[in-house]
């Protein structure tokens, strides 16, 4: 892909992750954010974040299916940009859910698990947000780096589980997203189980080479 293709990428990713933003900000100046604001305005920033993170998971998966090596240069900024909107959605629920009060969170905590999924998930995307520099990189080493950030898959997890589980009633929303995690994870599984067989195949090819000269 040529510069210009890979800046326009760029500008759509952001303008397409900023569009739930700016409604949101419109909602609140014209006085448009439903009758339960708070609940309304949680909800779009969570499943933004859910999105988001699901749309980062996608580019590895969309590589290996395709071929193409242009998903991986959105890899960072949807990650940040779902990390951006996980932060705003666990402010919303600090500052406007519970106006700071701790003991009323600590209730919230501990009579609602998925409240601690939710949490969890976004104490996992922290790591992976601070070492997301080339620096970074650089100083952990590919490897550890690599290690480190397929913690990304388990955030997914605990984001899905914790929409199936906050949900009162069945909903088929959480459970499509979950779907989707599945069948990423089942594209991660069956590359990884490929890149095995290729490197069992090579060792035994090189043994028969090894014993034919001896
Ligand atoms: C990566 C982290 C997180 C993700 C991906 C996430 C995602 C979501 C999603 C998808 C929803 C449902 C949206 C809908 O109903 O349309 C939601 C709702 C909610 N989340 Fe999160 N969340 C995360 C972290 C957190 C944290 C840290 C907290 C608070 C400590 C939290 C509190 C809530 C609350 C209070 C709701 C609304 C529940 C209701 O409507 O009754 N979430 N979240």
């Amino acid at each position: 892909m040529t510069t210009r293709g890979r800046v326009a990428l760029k500008v759509g990713v952001w303008a397409v992750a900023l569009a739930p933003l700016a409604a949101l900000l419109y909602g609140f100046a014209t006085d448009d954010l439903t009758v339960n604001p708070i609940e309304y305005v949680t909800r779009q920033l969570g499943e933004t974040a859910l999105r988001l993170l699901l749309a980062t998971l996608a580019l590895t998966p969309l590589r290996i299916v395709s071929g193409w090596s242009w998903p991986i240069t959105l890899r960072r900024l949807l990650g940040l940009l779902a990390f951006f909107y996980a932060v705003l959605h666990f402010a919303v629920w600090i500052v406007l859910d519970h106006f700071f009060d701790w003991h009323t969170m600590g209730d919230d905590i501990a009579k609602r698990p998925w409240i601690t999924v939710g949490l969890t998930a976004l104490v996992l995307l922290v790591p992976l947000a601070a070492t997301s520099t080339t620096g970074m990189i650089k100083r952990l080493g590919g490897r550890a780096w690599r290690r480190l950030h397929r913690l990304v898959y388990v955030a997914g997890i605990l984001g899905c589980l914790h929409y199936i589980w906050l949900a009162k009633k069945v909903l088929i929303q959480p459970w499509v997203y979950a779907t989707i995690l599945m069948l990423l994870l089942a594209v991660r599984l069956w590359n990884s189980g490929r890149g095995l067989a290729r490197r069992a195949e090579q060792k035994k090819a090189q043994k028969i080479v090894i014993g034919s000269r001896g």
